[in-house]
């Protein structure tokens, strides 16, 4: 919800490779997320990608939590078709189902909403912000961003600044995600390009231990107006189905 408020110290860059760009694209803005109350009839998982958002309604971090959490229990229970399951987390807290292995999913939240991503034999991270908050973006990026970001981030209009620097956030933290290792992965591990349309390209670069920018898929979503999300996974292309939860 606030990692940015609660950086970790930035790592020494490790070895990575600059080839292989990653597939990098954006959900067509015109495709809504149709509602869907996830009940009994959700479609097959099998080589795709289930991306819910929903509006809580909540006020507070804590409300907010607790009605994603109740969310994810609710869905997993439609996935896992009648399977037993309590949720852990990992050395890095990625919550996961130790009893459903093939079932992966992701939570993030930003004001009232939560998105939830879930795949078959597929992890993936997800990441939502508001792009209303208030951001020291230069400072951010020239902190925690690989200096090719930073200076392009520098080099764009003030105006454009922030919704460039919340699309680089998102993509990197998703991916980070993804890995299951958070922010302490390094957020300077994974770049991506900058456009002067502010808009980000395909990952150039990853730290070896994440694969090759190839391997990897980033899509860049609108959970509702206001709000800018990224969903990432290292693994082939799959079909990416959108269901909004009603509250
Ligand atoms: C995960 C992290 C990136 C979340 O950032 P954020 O923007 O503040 O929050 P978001 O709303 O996007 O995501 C939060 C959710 O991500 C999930 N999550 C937590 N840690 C995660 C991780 N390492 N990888 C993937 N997902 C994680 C959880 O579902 C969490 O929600 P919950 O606490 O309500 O269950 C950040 O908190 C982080 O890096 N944590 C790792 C800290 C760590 O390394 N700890 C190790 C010692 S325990």
């Amino acid at each position: 919800m606030s990692a940015m408020d609660d950086m970790p110290t930035m790592q020494e860059q490790l070895p990575a490779l600059r080839c292989d760009p990653s597939m990098t694209s954006d959900v067509d803005p015109r495709s809504d997320f149709p509602a869907h109350d996830g009940g009994g009839q959700i479609p097959v998982l099998d080589d795709a990608v289930h991306l819910w958002v929903l509006d809580t309604g909540a006020d507070g971090a804590r409300a907010v939590r607790t009605a994603a959490r109740s969310a994810l229990e609710r869905l997993l229970r439609q996935y896992a078709r009648g399977a037993a399951f309590e949720i852990e987390t990992g050395s890095h807290g990625k919550p996961y189902a130790p009893a459903l292995p093939w079932l992966h999913f992701n939570v993030s939240h930003a004001g009232s909403h939560v998105a939830l991503a879930f795949a078959r034999n597929q992890a993936l991270g997800v990441d939502i912000e508001d792009c209303s908050r208030k951001l020291s973006v230069d400072g951010l990026a020239k902190r925690f961003f690989g200096a090719t970001e930073a200076t392009a981030l520098a080099r764009m209009a003030p105006e454009g600044r922030k919704a460039a620097f919340l699309q680089l956030w998102t993509h990197k933290e998703a991916v980070l995600k993804a890995l299951g290792e958070g922010l302490s992965f390094g957020l300077d591990r994974v770049e991506f390009e900058l456009g002067m349309d502010g808009q980000a390209g395909p990952m150039c670069l990853i730290a070896s231990s994440a694969g090759r920018p190839g391997e990897w898929q980033v899509k860049r979503f609108t959970p509702a107006p206001g709000l800018t999300g990224s969903i990432a996974w290292r693994g082939p292309e799959r079909a990416l189905n959108l269901f909004r939860l009603p509250s």
